[in-house]
């Protein structure tokens, strides 16, 4: 069953063309990997995913919802997008991990995980806090259920920003490099995580510079160059035996 569907996605900041025509699709339970060197569009590709960022061009399919349509008129494509109620409950099936976590620092773990289903799913507080708990305790956190995030390590942190975007039950979730703001044991920590849901079937899309996991937990891997996949396929032949010269050079740059 297809989760995500990306048809010629194109975004502009000003006269800057960072996006230029991005296609691609995920399957439910599917682990993508997208790596890339800096600048190349990574980020705002999954803005525009996520719906913080509007793209210019091109169609996004959210389980087989198409929340993201193209017009054209005399010759000139734009996007359409729902307006601003439609478009966030519509969104909502797509959840992002922050690279810096985002808590909110005055909350605990489990008053974080809680807010927004009690908030935007109006699930009552008895029922969400109990969710928050149970997926806490699955991303290894049961003794930190009521710790305030200034109480907690970077790796900690992280495993809360992701209960935080399970407790909403997104049929696609986003992480932006999960791990780079943190040292080598707590990327171990975060990436064990990662691998675990990907046994419970999570469909997740990973921006990552952690090449070694993205071999050994993504299904496929993506790399893109300036706005364009350059090199797309399954994740041991594009990391082990990448056609694309560029993706050679960049796989070579980061293994040094
Ligand atoms: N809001 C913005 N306004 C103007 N330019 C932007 C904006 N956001 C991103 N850019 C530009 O778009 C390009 C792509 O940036 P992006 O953050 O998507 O790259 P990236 O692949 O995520 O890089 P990195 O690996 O360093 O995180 C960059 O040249 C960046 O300066
Ligand atoms: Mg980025």
């Amino acid at each position: 069953m297809e989760i995500l569907k990306v048809n010629d996605l194109n975004k502009s900041f000003g006269d800057l063309h960072v996006l230029k025509g991005i296609s691609f699709s995920m399957q439910k339970g599917e682990v993508l990997a997208i790596i890339g060197s800096s600048g190349g569009g990574k980020t705002t590709l999954l803005r525009c995913l996520t719906f913080l960022e509007t793209a210019d061009r091109g169609e996004i399919t959210v389980d087989g919802d198409k929340i993201v349509s193209e017009t054209e008129e005399n010759g000139k494509f734009k996007c359409i997008y729902p307006d601003e109620e439609n478009l966030r409950k519509r969104a909502l099936k797509v959840g992002l991990v922050f690279q810096d976590y985002n808590l909110f620092p005055h909350k605990t773990a489990k008053e974080n995980c809680s807010l927004a289903p009690i908030n935007v799913l109006k699930t009552d507080k008895e029922t969400a806090d109990a969710k928050s708990v149970e997926i806490l305790k699955r991303v290894g956190l049961e003794d930190k259920i009521d710790y305030y995030p200034y109480q907690l390590s970077g790796g900690q942190k992280q495993r809360v920003a992701i209960a935080r975007a399970l407790c909403m039950n997104p049929s696609l979730l986003c992480f932006d490099e999960p791990t780079s703001a943190l040292d080598p044991e707590l990327t171990a920590e975060v990436l064990k995580v990662i691998k675990q849901l990907k046994n419970e079937g999570v469909t997740m899309l990973i921006v990552t510079h952690e090449i070694n996991f993205a071999r050994d937990v993504a299904d496929k891997v993506i790399f893109i160059d300036n706005g364009v996949i350059l090199e797309e396929g399954d994740a041991k032949s594009v990391i082990d035996n990448p056609k694309n010269a560029r993706t050679k050079e960049f796989l070579q740059s980061i293994a040094l």
